[in-house]
């Protein structure tokens, strides 16, 4: 069997090929922009492979293949074998045999890697409970967009600090030579073995407020993940105090931006007014879901 490069973590593509993706995302985005029609991946298929829910995920990768001449199939859990109890192990093979890159969104980071092992074409980590990479690449891309080099800036995550977007920005850290602050109360924050890893890259911060002083970036997240929905009360009361707000904002660095993933719950980890304000990259951030992908599928299919 062919073995194939996949992308499951930050850390399985190197510094250079990061520089060379995100030259080549501007360079993609501007073309589209200019309403430049590309064809780089023509003839080249795509399979989504849903077990989550998913608005950005899908439609960004769906947009991403489609306007490089590719094209897009989504195959959900629920309507698939899967559901009737196909092994993942031979859905991965069949796959393989269709198509030429797979995205994945499942619920344990074991799950991905087994359909991984399976896999003769490159899988895409789509999110997991350990993490969100096409996510933060697509963050340090828009922090770049807006204030030049990620390197050097200092990004503060706030509240829960323990879930998939933290851990990815976590590894993120010392790949992109950044400071991190969390900002979470005891219970929200990462298991000590991967702050350890990220070493002098990482604080971690319990008062908001200090965690924000003079950051480049404020970044959040929403407070229950899915799967977590049972425990939203709990959670929405233990991190009380961490929403990111006007007042919060305020110690940040003047030219700060924030970010959110999406979807956000308004009125809990973030504010509207915020969401809408002048510091927001937020929904240029989501539309670079698509242009950088493009950039990170042409670097998988391709080379
Ligand atoms: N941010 C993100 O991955 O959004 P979806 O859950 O809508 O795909
Ligand atoms: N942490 C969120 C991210 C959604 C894109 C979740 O896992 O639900």
């Amino acid at each position: 069997m062919v073995i194939a490069r996949h992308y499951l973590r930050l850390g399985d593509r190197s510094p250079p090929e990061y520089r060379a993706l995100f030259s080549r995302a501007a360079e993609l985005k501007r073309r589209r922009r200019a309403r430049l029609l590309d064809t780089s991946l023509a003839g080249r298929t795509l399979v989504v492979l849903m077990e989550k829910a998913s608005t950005r995920t899908r439609l960004s990768f769906a947009a991403a293949i489609g306007q490089l001449g590719g094209h897009f199939v989504e195959l959900s859990a629920a309507s698939s074998q899967l559901a009737r109890g196909e092994p993942l192990a031979d859905t991965a093979r069949i796959v393989s045999g269709y198509a030429d890159a797979v995205v994945f969104r499942t619920s344990t980071d074991g799950r991905l890697r087994e359909y991984a092992a399976a896999s003769s074409i490159p899988v895409i980590n789509g999110l997991t409970e350990l993490g969100h990479p096409v996510q933060v690449l697509t963050d340090l891309f828009t922090v770049e967009e807006a204030l030049g080099s990620v390197a050097g800036r200092t990004i503060t995550f706030t509240g829960d600090c323990a879930g998939n977007m933290a851990l990815s920005f976590l590894e993120a850290a010392p790949l992109f030579d950044f400071r991190l602050r969390l900002a979470a109360p005891p219970g929200f924050l990462p298991p000590a073995a991967v702050v350890k890893a990220a070493g002098a890259h990482v604080t971690l911060v319990e008062d908001p407020r200090e965690a924000v002083r003079g950051a480049d970036v404020v970044a959040t997240d929403v407070w229950s993940s899915m799967g977590q929905e049972d425990e939203a009360e709990e959670r929405r009361e233990a991190l009380r105090g961490y929403t990111v707000d006007d007042g919060l904002l305020t110690g940040a660095a003047a030219s700060a931006i924030v970010l959110h993933c999406l979807p956000a719950h308004r009125d809990e980890e973030i504010t509207d007014a915020v969401m809408m304000g002048p510091q927001s990259r937020i929904w240029e951030e989501a539309e670079n879901r698509m242009h950088v992908q493009k950039a990170l599928l042409e670097q998988l299919i391709l080379c």
